[in-house]
């Protein structure tokens, strides 16, 4: 049977890969960075402003979108796409992560997770069945398999009876897709920090790869040094096959993208550039920069010297800072808005680097600059 999600590899840059992924919301090139949108809302940003800054894709959350508003609701209103206003692709988590950072409010069991409801306390069952039921009635481009990510520093005893029911949850994940025409599963594989337990997850997943749209790397940037997730990514990616798309799950943070990239990635998301966005914390060239403090008081620059984005054009530090000061909303907007574009810029630039044959420059003068420091 075809897949309804596509990748075509258009050219290699060492490991670094440009291409593109046909949905059937249509096309994203890659390497892409994609915005997280956890309850039908990337935060602070309308419609039009994601299209301004170029996104090609958004995520949505099971766990938060069937808590609330429902997953039966978003149905009736034609899926996800229609309810929120997005005609462009769409990628659903499963749940799995977000309800395992439920700490003390789950408990995994062989046929999923019980867990409550971190609104009101409710009580709940998520299994891989229930999951892609959700994410149908949703009707994301591009869903996850249900898997339970462990903490990064997990000892092997932990992970290895760990990633076998992950394994199991993949193919009930698939046996439960009423949609195979229609939307793409990636499987996701865990391992932690192990080389031999992320090769034996992926192998075990790859023996389903005929219904498996893409792959996932899960379980990195949750605590593990950053060492770690390098020598991960370095290890697993080449192993990973070259007709489907690499997704590593949760990273945000613009060197590791590029190491990412360096390395084969094709797809990265992250709350952090509009989390930190929101508390006045902004990405720029020469690095982070916090808007509140007293030196911006009369800065008459933009956020980012290096940015042509709406607001660097638009509006000054000394500005964006009186409103976080005042508390006003615009000052979020804005910083959300800047925030995002740098990252999404930033992989465009890496894509038309790899198509230019000067990946490794693109990076390494990306990075001295950003370590720099901002002033
Ligand atoms: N988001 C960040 N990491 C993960 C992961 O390992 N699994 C899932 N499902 N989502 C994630
Ligand atoms: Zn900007």
């Amino acid at each position: 049977m075809e897949l309804p999600v596509k990748y075509t590899l258009e050219k290699k840059d060492g490991n670094a890969r440009a291409g593109v992924i046909e949905t059937p919301h249509g096309k994203i090139e890659t390497p892409v960075f994609m915005p997280v949108g956890t309850q039908a809302t990337v935060k602070t940003m309308t419609r039009e402003e994601l299209e301004t800054i170029e996104t090609e894709i958004i995520l949505g959350n099971t766990y938060h979108l069937y808590l609330r508003p429902g997953d039966k609701l978003i149905d009736d209103f034609g899926g996800l796409h229609k309810f929120m206003n997005w005609d462009k692709p769409i990628l659903t988590d499963s749940g799995g992560f977000q309800v395992f950072s439920l700490g003390d409010l789950r408990k995994i069991t062989e046929e999923g997770v019980h867990f409550r409801s971190h609104i009101d306390g409710s009580k709940h069952f998520l299994s891989p069945e229930k999951s892609i039921d959700i994410q149908n009635n949703l009707g994301s481009d591009i869903m996850m398999a249900l898997d339970e990510c462990p903490p990064g520093l997990s000892a092997r005893e932990y992970l290895i009876p760990s990633i076998e029911r992950t394994t199991r949850w993949a193919q009930r994940c698939i046996e439960a897709n009423r949609n195979k025409d229609r939307q793409g599963l990636f499987g996701i594989f865990q391992g932690g920090i192990y080389e031999d337990l992320r090769e034996k997850s992926f192998e075990e997943l790859y023996k389903m790869d005929e219904y498996f749209s893409g792959y996932a790397i899960g379980g990195l940037a949750v605590g593990e040094p950053r060492e770690d997730m390098y020598r991960i990514l370095e290890y697993m990616t080449p192993k990973l096959p070259e007709n489907k798309p690499r997704y590593l799950m949760g990273v945000g943070e613009p060197v590791d993208m590029l190491e990412a990239v360096e390395d084969g990635v094709d797809m990265m998301d992250c709350v952090q550039p509009t989390r930190i966005g929101r508390h006045g914390t902004v990405f720029t060239k020469y690095g982070r920069l916090v808007i509140k403090n007293a030196k911006y008081f009369r800065d008459p620059r933009p956020l980012d010297d290096g940015c042509d984005c709406y607001v660097c054009r638009n509006y000054t530090r000394a500005y964006i800072r009186h409103l976080f000061k005042a508390e006003e909303m615009l000052g979020q907007r804005l910083t959300t808005y800047h925030n995002l574009y740098f990252l999404i810029k930033l992989m465009k630039g890496a894509r038309t680097a790899i198509l230019e044959n000067r990946f490794q420059e693109y990076k390494n003068n990306f990075i001295s600059d950003y370590s720099a420091g901002s002033t």
